[in-house]
């Protein structure tokens, strides 16, 4: 499952000088063609709503192999996404971020997900997404 988080139904036209020109369905693209690669297919969703994404994390569990997240601003600050995803641990969970968090302002250095997460990327572009499902079909091989 690829799950994105707030205002990433804007991408493309929000703030272009830092999260670029490509869109959602750029990126649900990308992620489509990385995963068939592997024989894999996706399950591409975005929303505004901290409760939808909790309850999508709860599907996943039951229905999908792994998790690609970019929680976006719910990233620090929801102790309710970490919560879902620590129920996740069967799962390969990968954490995105188009821009480096890191070098941007001291509020967007700590993300709650990321204590839960196999892997962070970050500051890669959408490339990042590519990288995160290439990340979780070789956790799934590796874990038979
Ligand atoms: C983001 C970074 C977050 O700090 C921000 O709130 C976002 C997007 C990223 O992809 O770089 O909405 O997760």
């Amino acid at each position: 499952m690829l799950l994105n988080g707030p205002n990433l139904n804007l991408l493309g036209r929000r703030q272009p000088e830092v999260y670029g020109t490509d869109t959602l369905a750029d990126v649900e693209k990308l992620c489509a063609e990385v995963a068939a690669r592997h024989g894999a297919t996706v399950d591409a969703r975005q929303s505004n709503h901290e409760g939808e994404l909790v309850d999508w994390i709860h599907e996943a569990r039951e229905r999908h192999a792994g998790i690609v997240i970019n929680p976006a601003a719910y990233s620090h600050t929801s102790v309710a996404l970490l919560d879902a995803l620590a129920t996740c641990d069967a799962l390969p969970v990968v954490e995105v971020h188009i821009s480096n968090i890191h070098r941007r302002e001291a509020f967007r250095h700590h993300s709650y997900v990321s204590g839960v997460a196999d892997a962070v990327i970050a500051g890669c572009g959408i490339q990042g997404y590519g990288f995160a499902v290439e990340r979780v079909c070789r956790l799934l091989a590796e874990r038979g």
